[in-house]
């Protein structure tokens, strides 16, 4: 058989099954049945977009098989076989769509937490909030790049060191097929937080990664429905997938090749295969596929040598570790933990220098104990010439996500709430306290090398230092730091900045970042935009002098207007910085909250990504997300940082923060000191956080309503919202 007759079998073997599936759901469920995939906006994603149509029953099912059949062609022309490639991604996502009718989580694992230590393997659908929270780290390339793992490899071995090279080097790895088993009998670590994701066993569930690139273009790039050739555009340019095939490959398999072909993703197969230059790939060596892999979609890499027994990747960034597999703890209202970076001499600093003062892990005093729980104070000392003071806590919070990166080690909190878990693991891999050391110093010197020239570590494990550097000198900086930050307005300073990291996915998208208002992803705020600038000039945070405003409610600046509709390329062309209503700020879809108006309530309510159910607006997270993003404006939907609410300028235009009048429990707990305290200041009211509504309390409108009375919330005595 040749190429193309191997593409149009396999198409053909999609075709005929999910013709199958689809009469057998419509005899047994009837056309009115819904058909919906979890927590998603865009119904059946693929479909959608490369159609237009919204598949929501059993019976539009039919319609989606009419539609893929209509891009089949079996004739001699290279289009021809790759549309039976988008026809056999669209036969594929019915046929998955069609496990979903039948069951509410046809991949049990879907819910598990710990994918290792339960007995279902399978994720299945990615939701859209899962696939939001890949927006920052792909933009900052933390995620370099999207492997897509099919097959069996010769032995499970092999396929680890693979798998585990692709999450050392950061990148999101999605399995299906055998390959999964393989990966579990070797101990990989897998799960959404650490980007190794298995799929399913058919190779159907191939589409669940397909649906992650095609949503990226509909969230994030804001690409119309229906217009697949731009879609095809974005996935092409701007997601760095590709597909690795091991073992014998079917004919299914291939038509699925080329569906990822036509969206820009090489495959690259271990069996001989007849190559397309760039696009399908023969690489019978399995220790060179990575390289293959990397090379023709055009991922690089920057190596940072650390002294270090395990892993260093922002793969492990999201690793939990729970008490069974716990060997060390430090903090977590157990001990004492703090953490500080602070500026050195550099002429009398020792670059590289590691010192632990205070017992270490593996002291003599441990033995026979089931868990070492030590006090920590970690003390991050940098030094050069381009350094400055107000960068000191762009680094010192950047020991979070460094410390996290150990394989085996988990951070939470920050500052002197810090709370730090080492693996058993981890300690028998040789892990000690000076390892810590060696990561933060290779990171420090690598992240920020353009004002960090020399960089000391120390770590004291001894009560009695911990708790006098504590007091003494750790403390009163934080004092200073927090005066410094809270006289940090909008007002008090001359420039604000652009951020266009998410254009590399949002083209048309712009954070205007001020001391008031942090970028809407959570990761940006005005001091580390103007670091970030310090550290790369040409880089993606440009200071705009703001010079006088137009009108200070709204927050207008033609300076900030000429700056966004320079690079947004016109696209957007006036924004305020403090409404809500009037040409609110963009966004790219990667934002922690979503904000919306409740016309009944005279207010607004606020949702976070992580919470799943139903609003009072009568829309989810997701449903309210999808209703902005990629750079368009709609004008009662903000997405925000989480930071935000707290903030002064939050929509003060339309009267700030006392417009709140729900948001979920969870995120009124997070946010509750800083908004009393704000509120308090504005309006004199006490406690005002007690007068939101969440879930605990209510959700269907009425009852919301009831509450925000028996509270005498602000809100319903304020000027009408709209
Ligand atoms: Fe993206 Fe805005 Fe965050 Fe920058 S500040 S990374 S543009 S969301
Ligand atoms: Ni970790
Ligand atoms: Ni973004």
């Amino acid at each position: 058989m040749n190429l193309f007759d191997i593409i149009y079998d396999g198409q053909a073997q999609y075709l005929q099954r999910a013709e199958e599936m689809v009469a057998k759901v419509v005899a047994e469920k009837g056309k009115e049945t819904p058909v919906k995939f979890p927590a998603t906006a865009y119904a059946l994603p693929c479909i959608y977009a490369i159609t237009g149509k919204k598949v929501t029953n059993v019976g539009e099912l039919e319609e989606a098989l009419e539609l893929a059949k209509e891009k089949i062609h079996r004739t001699n022309y290279l289009q021809d076989a790759l549309d039976a490639g988008t026809a056999s991604a669209m036969l594929a996502e019915i046929i998955e769509a069609v496990k979903y009718v039948y069951e509410e989580l046809p991949y049990e694992g879907r819910r598990v937490e710990d994918l290792n230590t339960a007995d279902v393997r399978y994720l299945g659908h990615i939701t859209d909030a899962e696939v939001r929270n890949f927006g920052v780290p792909l933009v900052t390339d933390d995620i370099p790049g999207v492997a897509v793992i099919i097959g069996e490899a010769k032995d499970a071995e092999t396929l680890a060191g693979i798998v585990k090279d692709y999450q050392g080097k950061g990148l999101l790895t999605f399995m299906v097929g055998k390959v999964i088993d393989q990966a579990i009998e070797q101990k990989i670590k897998m799960g959404i937080d650490l980007r190794v994701i298995p799929l399913g066993y058919e190779i159907e569930s191939v589409i669940h990664v397909v649906s992650v690139a095609i949503r990226a273009s509909l969230i994030f790039g804001a690409t119309p429905p229906g217009d697949f050739l731009a879609h095809r555009t974005y996935t092409k340019n701007r997601v760095k997938a590709f597909v690795n095939v091991f073992g014998p490959w079917d004919n299914k398999i291939i038509a699925a090749g080329a569906a990822a072909i036509e969206l820009g993703f090489p495959a690259i197969t271990e069996t001989f295969i007849n190559e397309v230059p760039t696009l399908l790939l023969h690489q019978p060596d399995n220790s060179k596929v990575v390289a293959t892999s990397l090379e023709v979609r055009n991922i690089k890499i920057k190596v940072t040598e650390i002294d270090c027994p395990v892993s260093v990747s922002s793969a492990f960034e999201g690793e939990r570790v729970r008490k069974d597999t716990m060997f060390a703890e430090f903090g977590g209202n157990k001990t004492e933990c703090w953490e500080l970076v602070t500026t050195g001499d550099v002429a009398e600093m020792e670059d590289h220098k590691i010192t632990v003062v205070g017992p270490d892990i593996d002291d003599a005093m441990f033995e026979g104990k089931d868990v070492v729980r030590l006090p920590m104070g970690v003390v991050v000392k940098v030094g050069g010439k381009q350094m400055q003071k107000d960068f000191e806590t762009v680094l010192e919070r950047r020991i979070h996500y460094f410390t996290n990166y150990i394989e085996g080690a988990m951070h939470v909190g920050q500052r002197n709430i810090a709370w730090i878990r080492l693996t058993k693991e981890a300690f028998e891999k040789g892990f000690r306290l000076k390892h810590i050391g060696e990561v933060l110093y290779a990171k420090m010197r690598s992240d920020f090398d353009k004002v960090v020239d020399k960089c000391e570590v120390t770590i004291y494990t001894n009560a009695e230092d911990v708790k006098r550097l504590g007091e003494e000198m750790v403390k009163p900086i934080y004092a200073e730091r927090d005066e410094r930050m809270g006289a940090l307005t909008d007002e008090s300073v001359d420039e604000f900045y652009t951020c266009l990291l998410c254009q590399s996915f949002a083209p048309s998208h712009v954070c205007v970042v001020t001391p008031e208002r942090l970028g809407l992803c959570g990761a940006v705020s005005w001091l580390d935009a103007k670091a970030t600038k310090e550290l790369d000039p040409m880089g993606p945070n440009q200071p705009i002098v703001k010079g006088e405003a137009n009108d200070e409610r709204l927050g207008t600046w033609d300076s900030v207007n000429a700056e966004v509709a320079r690079t947004t390329q016109g696209a957007v062309e006036q924004v305020t910085l403090y409404s809500i209503l009037e040409d609110p700020m963009t966004s790219c879809g990667c934002f922690e909250c979503i904000c919306g108006i409740m016309p009944e309530a005279n207010g607004v309510i606020i949702v976070n990504r992580e919470f799943p159910d139903t609003s009072p607006v009568g829309m989810t997270f997701g449903e309210l997300a999808s209703m902005t993003g990629g750079g368009v404006q709609t004008p009662g939907f903000m997405g925000h940082g989480r930071f935000l609410i707290g903030s002064k300028k939050f929509m003060s235009a339309e009267g700030g923060l006392s417009r709140i009048v729900w948001m979920p429990k969870e995120l009124k707990d997070d946010v509750a000191e800083r908004l009393n305290k704000a509120v308090k200041e504005m309006t004199g009211i006490e406690n005002f956080a007690d007068m939101v509504c969440d879930e605990t309390i209510a959700s269907d409108s009425e009852a919301v309503l009831e509450f925000l009375e028996s509270k005498g919330h602000p809100a319903l005595a304020m000027d009408p919202i709209m």
